[in-house]
Formats: structure tokens, C-alpha cells, sequence
């Protein structure tokens, strides 16, 4: 089989992991005979001082073009000025944007073999296994207006959140569908205490739950579910959230599994590609991590097991999927960390380890 992939390695530690991770899919292809083709673009700061704009059209182009596409993460100091007209973010932005990415899966698991990385008690973390389900392309990402201005002689920002009840219930069906598939329970997390859009949001979701008899289904507000998953995260299957909420607890939920570097995901729309699966975007949950890039000791697991999330989503091969989970998890239960999870190996010697422990299934 042949697949085309885009590389997107964006910016700070982006290259470094993206690398890393076409390396082990090469080694992956070369075992189990199949021809991923890659084409490298740009996004982010990159594309900004190469081509001045954060998401060029070959970029694009080729995206919709591609079977599935991985990122490494945008962004970083050298482009955070607060009056700069255009930022790396907004490329990513713009580019779920145009495929219509709506739904970003962010699974949360805990390895037995890095209980002790987390700062939470051991006790707290058996048997967490949550999905998060973060809508994507809407929120206060995008509503409009969105913008500074002046009024009566003081400096204003505004920034909206819009939601429609068509957006609500497509990511509101996507969440009931993989609960189906899992624990059968989903968490709908707003603040309908407060928002407008929530309150829609719940309504909507309450509507669509009628269609899923058999899965459960609760509401919890934002700030009671930020304190219960470092609290009693096992309690949770699928979270189901608005873009803003699905951003910070996915980020909180991190820390469940032990560090940033290590969460992968996969956002999907209605876009399929040339085996009919679903055109998706797959990235690591953290950014460019400045602090530490070119050091070459940043955690490729987050793209890694992204990679594994695009196999068996955009290219239908669980096998190699799973493989590849293995390999990881192979290789961190044998001892092998980078610095973020406590450990003293860079992110050569880990990848170096992953391939060896794929070639040695
Ligand atoms: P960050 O996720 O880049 O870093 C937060 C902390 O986690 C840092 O200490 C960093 O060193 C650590 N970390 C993150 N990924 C790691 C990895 N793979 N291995 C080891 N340690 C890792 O968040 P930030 O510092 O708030 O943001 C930095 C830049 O990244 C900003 O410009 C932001 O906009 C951007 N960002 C991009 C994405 C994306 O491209 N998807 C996501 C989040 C943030
Ligand atoms: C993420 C990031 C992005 C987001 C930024 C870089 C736009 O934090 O993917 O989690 O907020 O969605
Ligand atoms: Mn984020």
C-alpha cells in the first residue's frame, strides 16, 4: 500500500520530534512492506519568515491533497510580539480551519511504568483511561468580532465565542460514537452556570444523547471537572468539550500520564482521502517547547504515538498501529527517558530504542 503523508515539523522543537518520528514510520514501512511517501511544508514561524504568511497556499494545497498529515507544533518567542499582524498560531488555526477539522480525539492514558513520573499519589492514577473529545473549529478560536480598538480614548479587545447548534451536535455524535466503542460513558464539560453557549451546547447535547440510549451521560461545569481529573480521573471515559475547555484540561490531563511530551492526538472532519478514511491532522498536545529546543533531548512520544493514531485512523492499519504502541511502550518499561519524564536519554537514543524494539516484534 501507498500513502502520502505532509510533514508539517513547524517550529522549536517541532523539527526535532517530527524527524524523529518519520525515522521510526520508515523503519515501521520498511517491515511491514509499505511505501509512505512524504512531503515536507511549511506552517508557523517557519512559513512566516520564509514565505511572510503562517500558512502558505502549497501548504494547504498539499494537505488536501495528502492521506494524513503530521505536525510537530508552531510558535515560539521570536514571534510573540503582541502587535505583530500574523503569528505562527494562526497557521495551525487556519489550517483546521480549511479542512474542517472539527473533532480532536486526545487520549489519556497512564502507563503503569511512569506512575512514579507524575507528581499526583500512585492511588490516584489506577485505571485512568480517558478520551477527551475537544471541538475544534469553533468557540472563542474563531467567533467574531475578534479585535483591538479604541473607545473613548482607551485601548479594547474582544474576543467572542459562537457556537452553533450544527457544530455542537457533530462533535456532540463523534463523542457518543467512540464512547460506544469504549466505557460507554460520556462527560459533557461547559459552563452553563455562565455561557450562553453553553447552555446551548447542553441542550444540544442532551438532545443528541436521546439517539445513544446506551451510553450514560453527565454534565459537569469546567471548574469542577479541572479539579475532578488530577482528583478522581478515573471516573472518566469521554469527555466531551468546547475548544477553549478541551485546550487547558488536556494540557491539566498531561500530568496524569506523566508529562507533557507524551499525549498524542488526532483531529478528524468530514474530509476522507484516497482509502476513503478520514483526512486528519495528527500532533502532539504540547507546543514548540522553546525552553528546550536544540538541545535535542525533547520527548518524541506525544509525535510518536501520534503517528500510530494516523495509522490506524487515516490509513485504516491497526496492526502496525499497535505495533508501534508496543515498540513505546517497550522501550520506556525497559527504563529508557528523556529528561522530561526524569530520565537522562536524549531523543536520539530513545527513537534509536524504538526502532530496535519494533525490528525486535
Ligand atoms: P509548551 O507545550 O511548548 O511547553 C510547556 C512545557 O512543557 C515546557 O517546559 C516544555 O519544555 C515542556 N514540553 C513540551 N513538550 C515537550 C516534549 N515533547 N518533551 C519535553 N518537554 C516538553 O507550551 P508553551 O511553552 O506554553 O508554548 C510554547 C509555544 O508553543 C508558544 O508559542 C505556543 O503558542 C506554542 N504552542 C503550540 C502548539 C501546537 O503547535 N500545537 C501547542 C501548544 C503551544
Ligand atoms: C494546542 C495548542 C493550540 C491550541 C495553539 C498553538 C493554537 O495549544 O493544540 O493545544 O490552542 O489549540
Ligand atoms: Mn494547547
Amino acid at each position: 500500500m501507498k500513502a502520502n503523508l505532509v510533514l508539517l515539523p513547524g517550529d522549536g522543537i517541532g523539527p526535532e520530534i517530527v524527524s524523529a518520528t518519520v525515522e521510526v514510520l520508515q523503519k515501521l514501512a520498511a517491515l511491514y512492506k509499505l511505501d509512505l511517501v512524504t512531503k515536507e511544508c511549511a506552517i508557523g514561524g517557519i512559513a512566516l519568515d520564509t514565505y511572510g504568511l503562517p500558512l502558505p497556499e502549497e501548504t494547504i494545497h498539499a494537505c488536501h491533497n495528502a492521506d494524513a498529515i503530521l505536525l510537530g507544533a508552531v510558535g515560539g518567542p521570536k514571534w510573540d510580539d503582541p502587535n505583530a499582524k500574523l503569528r505562527p498560531e494562526q497557521g495551525l488555526l487556519s489550517l483546521r480551519k480549511a479542512l474542517e477539522l472539527f473533532g480532536n480525539l486526545r487520549p489519556v492514558k497512564v502507563n503503569p511504568d511512569l506512575i512514579e513520573a507524575s507528581p499526583l499519589k500512585p492511588e490516584r492514577l489506577k485505571g485512568v483511561d480517558v478520551l477527551v473529545v475537544r471541538e475544534l473549529t469553533g468557540g472563542l478560536y474563531f467567533g467574531q468580532p475578534k479585535r483591538r480598538y479604541f473607545e473613548n480614548g482607551e485601548e479594547k479587545a474582544v474576543d467572542s465565542m459562537t457556537y452553533s447548534a450544527g457544530e455542537i451536535e457533530r462533535v456532540a455524535r463523534l463523542a457518543f460514537d467512540l464512547a460506544g466503542k469504549r466505557r460507554r460513558k460520556v462527560t459533557s464539560v461547559d459552563k452553563a452556570n455562565v455561557l450562553e453557549c453553553s447552555r446551548l451546547w447542553r441542550q444540544t447535547v442532551n438532545r443528541v444523547a436521546k439517539d445513544y440510549p446506551e451510553i450514560t451521560l453527565e454534565h459537569i461545569l469546567v471548574d469542577a471537572a479541572a479539579m475532578y481529573l488530577v482528583t478522581r480521573p478515573e471516573l472518566f471515559d469521554v469527555i466531551l468539550t468546547e475548544n477553549m475547555f478541551g485546550d487547558i484540561l488536556t494540557d491539566e490531563s498531561s500530568i496524569l500520564a506523566g508529562s507533557m511530551g507524551i499525549l498524542p492526538s488526532a483531529s478528524v472532519g468530514n474530509h476522507s482521502n484516497s482509502f476513503g478514511k478520514p483526512l486528519g491532522l495528527y500532533e502532539p498536545i504540547h507546543g514548540s517547547a522553546p525552553d528546550i529546543a536544540g538541545k535535542g533531548i525533547a520527548n518524541p512520544t506525544g509525535t510518536i504515538l501520534s503517528a500510530a493514531l494516523l495509522l490506524r485512523y487515516s490509513l485504516g492499519l491497526d496492526a502496525e498501529a499497535a505495533a508501534l504502541e508496543k515498540a513505546v511502550e517497550q522501550t520506556i518499561a525497559s527504563g529508557i527517558r528523556t529528561p522530561d519524564l526524569g530520565g537522562q536519554y536524549n531523543t536520539r537514543e530513545f527513537t534509536v530504542e524504538v526502532i530496535k524494539n519494533l525490528q525486535a516484534n
